[in-house]
């Protein structure tokens, strides 16, 4: 059967990651988090004290790095690698997330991050969920979508998941976060956030994770 690529660009906490590992199980294809990457990156910077505002340094450090997803079988998906080392388990603190979008906005990091997800794309039958997919990464993927929604609904439905995942923070510091970000992302000069002409829209500020994940199905079996 013919492959295709799904890019999913849009908004923080809107439900891309949800939507798209769910949709890449429900036509067997890979999921990939390439904000993980870019979270991968932010931590490799802090731990190492990279001075983000040095490109020397930038390149010095990124020439240290190697990313890759190892798919994890209990979980049923691929999980960020650094150097070797899985760091899922470090990279969705505050520390990390409040300073990832000054390291996404580095010209040589987007160079670097872009060049490993092309790769990853290679073979197709992929959905990729990040900000600039559609754009930068694969401007002639089969299917676009941009997903947006409401910032206070994202901001309560991250916030339970903080919660539940035992983080201790608060609405308004999620809401600040979030907006801070989507600010960040949408107004950089290396490839701003911004819906590609034929991305479809998905607001899913009123919708359950099912009635997103259908909404996406839908759209991919057409162009199958
Ligand atoms: O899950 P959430 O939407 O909060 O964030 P994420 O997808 O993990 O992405 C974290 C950050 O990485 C974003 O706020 C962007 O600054 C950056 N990012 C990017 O610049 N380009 C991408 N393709 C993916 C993420
Ligand atoms: O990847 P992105 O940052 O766009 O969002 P996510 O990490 O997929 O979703 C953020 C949170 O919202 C997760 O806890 C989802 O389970 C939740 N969510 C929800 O409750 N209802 C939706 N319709 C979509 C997402």
């Amino acid at each position: 059967m013919k492959k295709i690529i799904i890019a999913l660009d849009g908004h923080a906490g809107c439900g891309k990651s949800t939507t798209a590992k769910a949709v890449a199980k429900s036509l067997n294809y890979v999921f990939i988090d390439t904000g993980a990457m870019y979270r991968a990156v932010t931590y490799y910077f802090l731990e190492n004290e990279v001075d983000f505002a040095d490109p020397t340094e930038v390149k010095k450090a990124l020439n240290e790095i190697s990313l890759k997803f190892v798919f994890n079988p209990e979980k049923g998906l691929g999980e960020i690698h650094l150097n070797n080392k899985n760091v899922e388990p470090f990279i969705r603190n505050m520390d990390i997330t409040s300073r990832v979008s000054d390291v996404a906005a580095i010209k040589e990091v987007r160079v670097f991050c872009v060049r490993e997800q092309q790769k990853m794309g290679e073979d197709k039958g992929i959905v990729m969920d990040g900000r600039d997919i559609g754009t930068v990464v694969f401007p002639t993927a089969e299917l676009k979508v941009f997903m947006t929604a409401d910032v206070k609904v994202r901001a309560k439905r991250r916030l339970k998941e903080m919660e539940s995942k035992g983080v201790n923070t608060n609405l308004s510091d999620v809401i600040a976060d979030i907006e801070n970000r989507d600010h960040l992302d949408s107004t950089r000069k290396e490839s701003p956030l911004k819906k590609a002409d034929d991305a479809v829209v998905v607001d899913t500020s009123g919708l359950t994770i099912q009635e997103q994940v259908d909404s996406i199905l839908k759209l991919a079996k057409k162009k199958l």
